[in-house]
This record gives C-alpha cells, sequence and structure tokens, in this order.
C-alpha cells in the first residue's frame, strides 16, 4: 500500500501562506485571502515537483535563500494571477471608443493623420489589444484618417508569450464576429491544429512588455490616448487602486480616456480631476 502523503508536503502551513501572500501583495498588489490558499496549493504542486523539494512548505522556506528568486517570482506570479478575457469583452467599451472616443481624439489632434496611441494596461493574453486593433483597422478602411499604435502590458510572462504569437484556439473567437475573422485571422497550415493566428497587419500595430501596475513610474509615453484597465484594479487594495489611477492618468493626453471593467466603476471618487463620461469610462 502507498504511504500517505505527508500534510505539510501537499498543505501550506499558515506561517508558509502568509509568506507567500505578504510577498504577493507587496509586488503584485494582489490580495490573496485563506479562500484563495486551496487554489494556490493546487496551482504550486506542479513547481514544487519540477524542483524536486518534498513539499509545499519546503519550497516556501527555500524561496527567498534562492538564488533563483527572480525566476521564482516570475513563476509564482503566473500561478497566482488571474488571466480571464474575452476578444471584446465588455464589448459597449469598443462601441464607445470608435462612436465617441475616436472621432472626439482625433478633434483634439486636430490634423490629418493623427498619430493615435492606445494602452491595454493588463492587457492578459491580448485580446484586449487585438480587439482594439480590428476596430481600429475597420474604422481607417470605413474612411477615417488615422494611424495607431498599440502597447499591451502585463505583470505575467506566461500570458504575454501567448499574446506575443497572437495564436488563439477557435473556440475563443467565438465574441468575434465572422467578417472580422475572416479579415483579421489566419488559419493554422497545419489543419489538424483548430487554432488561428491575428494577421501580421495587425500584429505590427501592436506591441507587448512586461510591466507592473505597483511600480513608482511606468516606462510609457505620456501623450496616450485611451487606456484601458479593465479587471485588474479589483484585486487591488483601495489605496492601490487609487495611486494606479492616479499614475496611469497621468500617461493620458488631456481629453484622453480610461476604461476600466464593469465592477470597478467606483475608483473615480478616489482620484480628483478625472470626469465619469459613462460608469466605466472616465476623462481626464
Ligand atoms: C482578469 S485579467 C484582465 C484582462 C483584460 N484586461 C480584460 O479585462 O479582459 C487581469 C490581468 O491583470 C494582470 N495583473 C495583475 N496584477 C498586475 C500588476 N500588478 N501589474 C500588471 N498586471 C497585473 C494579470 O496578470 C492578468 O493578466
Amino acid at each position: 500500500m502507498m504511504p500517505a502523503m505527508q500534510d505539510s508536503a501537499v498543505h501550506l502551513s499558515d506561517r508558509h501562506f502568509r509568506t507567500i501572500a505578504e510577498l504577493i501583495e507587496g509586488k503584485v498588489g494582489i490580495k490573496l485571502p485563506q479562500g484563495k490558499r486551496l487554489m494556490l496549493e493546487g496551482r504550486l504542486h506542479k513547481r514544487v515537483r519540477a524542483l524536486n523539494f518534498s513539499g509545499l512548505n519546503e519550497y516556501v522556506d527555500n524561496l527567498f535563500g534562492a538564488e533563483h528568486f527572480d525566476t521564482e517570482l516570475t513563476h509564482l506570479i503566473d500561478v497566482v494571477t488571474t488571466n480571464k478575457t474575452d476578444f471584446f469583452r465588455e464589448p459597449q467599451h469598443f462601441t464607445f471608443m470608435r462612436d465617441v472616443a475616436i472621432p472626439a481624439l482625433l478633434k483634439l489632434h486636430g490634423r490629418r493623420n493623427a498619430n493615435l496611441k492606445i494602452w491595454s494596461s493588463a492587457s492578459s493574453t491580448g485580446m484586449e489589444a487585438y480587439t482594439t486593433a480590428m476596430v481600429l483597422d475597420d474604422m481607417t478602411r470605413n474612411g477615417s484618417r488615422f494611424q495607431y499604435r498599440i502597447l499591451g502590458t502585463d505583470i505575467s510572462t506566461a500570458v504575454l508569450r501567448l499574446a506575443k504569437t497572437a495564436i488563439y484556439t477557435r473556440d475563443v473567437l467565438a465574441p468575434v464576429p465572422e467578417h472580422f475573422v475572416k479579415r483579421y485571422f489566419l488559419s493554422s497550415r497545419d489543419k489538424s491544429r483548430d487554432e488561428m493566428r491575428v494577421v501580421p497587419e495587425l500584429r505590427r500595430m501592436t506591441h507587448f512588455m512586461r510591466m507592473n501596475l505597483m511600480d513608482a513610474s511606468y516606462p510609457v509615453d505620456r501623450d496616450v490616448d485611451i487606456i484601458f484597465c479593465r479587471n485588474v484594479l479589483i484585486y487591488f487594495e483601495r489605496e492601490t487602486q487609487r495611486k494606479v489611477i492616479e499614475q496611469l492618468c497621468s500617461h493620458l493626453r488631456p481629453g484622453g480616456y480610461l476604461l476600466v471593467g464593469h465592477s470597478e466603476s467606483m475608483i473615480h471618487s478616489a482620484v480628483p480631476g478625472l470626469k465619469q463620461v459613462q460608469p466605466t469610462i472616465f476623462k481626464v
């Protein structure tokens, strides 16, 4: 008969869980309440086995002493971040961008061939950035005259890898209108793979880099037209939310827009000078 796995191998002690929770909240801003403990344990097992530790607590004990602390932190971040995203998620934002924000911004730019800058600041696997690219490209095909660049940033290296490849399984394209799928995605040459890739024309306009919203400063231009910061603030404490929003707004051009997730509409009260245009849309 197999001996039962020791409890300390499969479960984190209170102290070890607290160690990880404090590390993650300090570095990433994400709160890890007790309710996340089982999820964390489950997701960490693979890493613990790969490094040949006897169990989770031994892994945590060795975390800080490890010469590879940065590498381990990267893994931990990939493990604890929630990366759920979709193409055309909260679609009213993209309608607003097309019908209201871009026309208003083009007037502000005040010249033909304006160069618009859009930033997806918690981009996950890139669906928000590529949705934006499809909508903007479609506008230019319909007669709007502008150029654009899209930046996607995220703290998780795993999702950024996916975003850069721009390869998605066919099922996640369900929210993308069929004529956009035909126009903006290429089927895999290997027909056994049910995958499609964003066309090079849109990939060329879209760049991704790792960035932590908790950092004291962001290496991003200060005349961005539209910033998406959706479905990430909910994981932060109120004071962290305020700092992040304030800092993001300092990267917007006057008249620029900030878009937050549907459960994040209260953030405006924390930042003076932010005008609420719609429940989840703000303007500086
Ligand atoms: C739920 S996804 C939201 C993706 C997309 N914005 C959307 O609404 O569909 C949240 C993303 O925020 C990222 N994230 C969490 N904390 C972060 C931080 N401190 N800095 C940058 N990105 C962070 C996660 O890695 C994750 O990919």
